[in-house]
């Protein structure tokens, strides 16, 4: 019997897959972009599937793989990509690799915050493009950091990484999110707040939930007006958390003083409008890219890849119910 068949969707992860090519067959796509129908043909007859959050993991791609399929390992502690529904009703495994990009994330939320506070990035473009004339004492005055608040939406690993630098940073941390914990808020001495009075007092708005039904548009023209047109709306989670049409709106008619944004709605295509505007400090979806948490999360998705052929509960599953259907 010939060994079963993993498909690795991207080049850069080829490096990392030593212990699975021991055990398996493994195929790697072996260019960066992968296209949809060669995607399509790639998984077929494969048991798993390593794939990046820009693929789209639906049912036609499983159906495509076939039934031997178990796991859909993700490189990404976000899983929006993959259709959960369809993969638990095939029996399939989904994974995500949380726990190792969080404190990566989190130092990208701080890094928006001082950038954008101190106006790191007007002062660079300044000096580069030869405006620097000398020492003014009304220069470009930026927003000092110490006892403003941030707010975080979403108080799961990442938020709370942020809210422990923020505090260290000698910031007044709030938050929301589904439930609350009581524990984290005396330990931190952290608020909690519904969404709208969050967004009302804050001076910088950080998001670190995932993308769901119920996230898609959270923030949106009602919410942004609600913000401070001092404060600051920073994005690492996933574009489509934001209404961006009404944030690029925010932006230029300064309802909102600016935004770091890691995500855009359509990645890879970053609107003209957003990138024009200097208010805001742009990164291509590199929150989580540090040399520590990308080897990380390889470790992780191999991990849960072999849990998953080889009959154990993978530690990041994300689908449960699949398993439950396992064991009955
Ligand atoms: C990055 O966005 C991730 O979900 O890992
Ligand atoms: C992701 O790791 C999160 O829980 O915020």
């Amino acid at each position: 019997m010939g060994k079963s068949k993993i498909f690795v969707t991207h080049v850069y992860l080829s490096k990392f897959l030593k212990k699975l090519e021991d055990k398996y067959q493994v195929d790697v796509w072996p260019d960066k972009d992968i296209s949809r129908k060669d995607l399509l043909v790639g998984v077929k007859g494969a048991v798993g599937i390593i794939a990046l959050l820009t693929e789209k993991i639906d049912a036609e791609l499983m159906d495509a793989a076939g039934p031997q399929l178990k796991v859909v390992s993700n490189y990404a502690v976000g899983f929006d990509n993959v259709d959960l529904e369809a993969a638990t009703q095939r029996g399939i495994c989904v994974t995500n690799t949380p726990g190792v990009l969080t404190e990566s994330v989190a130092e990208q939320v701080i890094s928006f915050t001082l950038v954008l506070f101190k106006r790191v990035m007007e002062g660079d473009r300044f000096v580069r493009s030869g405006k620097y004339k000398g020492w003014e004492p009304d220069l470009l005055l930026g927003t000092g950091i110490k006892d403003k608040t941030m707010g975080i939406v979403g108080l799961g690993r990442i938020g709370r990484w942020t809210a422990r630098m923020a505090t260290a940073l000698g910031m007044k941390v709030i938050y929301f999110n589904r439930h609350r914990d009581e524990e984290f808020e005396e330990e931190y001495g952290v608020a909690y707040h519904v969404l709208d009075q969050l967004l009302e007092k804050s001076d910088a708005v950080s998001l670190s939930i995932p993308l769901t039904e119920e996230t898609k548009h959270l923030i949106g023209e009602r919410e942004l007006k609600l913000m401070k047109p001092t404060a600051i709306l920073i994005n690492t989670a996933r574009g489509s958390i934001v209404d961006q049409k009404a944030l690029v709106r925010a932006l230029r008619e300064k309802w909102i003083a600016g935004a770091g944004l890691d995500v855009f709605e359509d990645e890879g295509k970053v609107p003209e409008e957003l990138r024009t505007l200097s208010n805001t400090v742009l990164t291509p979806h590199t929150a989580s890219a540090t040399f520590e948490a990308r080897v990380a999360m390889a470790r992780i998705v191999v991990e849960n890849m072999m849990d998953a052929i080889e009959g154990r509960r993978p530690s990041c599953l994300v689908n449960f119910g699949v398993w439950k259907d396992n064991i009955d």
